[in-house]
């Protein structure tokens, strides 16, 4: 989305500066899957590993930024559509700061991930799927929207009465449903040393 009249201002302190100052480069980890997959339990506990190690990171998960920043969206496609792009343009910020930047969010459209790759750049996103089936998220129902959804208490319920599309071709894919959380955090924590974004 472009404002007229509106000219971009450089900043003396580039990314690369900041990369370089930060001793690591900026990236985004897309985290994707159903409600109760465990996105947000696996942004955390990643975000926690880097910032042991000296990372500079953040977190922001659909819970908490639809408290703020996109409290006035709901669950209608249009409206997860919107909060995708607001996030992405927010991460784009986190990118130039030079940090490391966690993303929870169900993200349950393949257009709008899409969406997000284009005004983010596939090079600074990696996309993760937390492939856990509906069965386990619902045995899990950690916060009991699921019963209420089957009660037909909430509407467009991801995966009940609204749709997710699995990612055909994810840069990762982790068995969040049966796999031990320290061993995806590992696979994630490996794949930043390969890349070279941490040392
Ligand atoms: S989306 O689809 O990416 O815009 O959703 P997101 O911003 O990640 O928000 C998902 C969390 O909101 C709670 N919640 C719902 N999820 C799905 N569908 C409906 N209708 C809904 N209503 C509330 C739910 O707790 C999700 O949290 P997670 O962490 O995914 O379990």
């Amino acid at each position: 989305m472009k404002s007229p009249n509106v000219i971009r201002q450089r900043a003396a302190v580039s990314r690369p500066r900041r990369e370089t100052l930060n001793g690591h480069m900026s990236i985004n980890l897309w985290f994707t899957g159903l409600s109760g997959s465990g996105k947000s339990t696996l942004a955390h506990a990643i975000e926690e590993r880097l910032h042991l190690m000296g990372c500079r990171t953040y977190v922001f998960d659909g819970d908490n930024v639809r408290h703020g920043l996109c409290g006035d969206l709901g669950f209608t496609l249009k409206d997860r559509s919107e909060n995708m792009r607001r996030i992405a343009e927010m991460v784009n910020l986190f990118l130039d700061a030079g940090v490391i930047s966690l993303t929870a969010f169900i993200s349950p459209l393949k257009a709008d991930r899409e969406l997000v790759q284009q005004i983010i750049g596939p090079e600074n996103l990696i996309e993760v799927y937390c492939n856990c089936s509906l069965e386990i998220c619902e045995k899990r129902d950690v916060k009991g929207l699921y019963k209420k959804a089957r009660a037909g208490e909430i509407k467009n319920y991801t995966g009940i009465s609204s749709p997710y599309e699995a990612p055909t071709n994810p840069d990762i894919e982790l068995d969040t449903g049966t796999r031990p959380l320290r061993e995806c955090v590992n696979d994630i924590i490996k794949e930043l040393r390969e890349r070279g974004i941490i040392l």
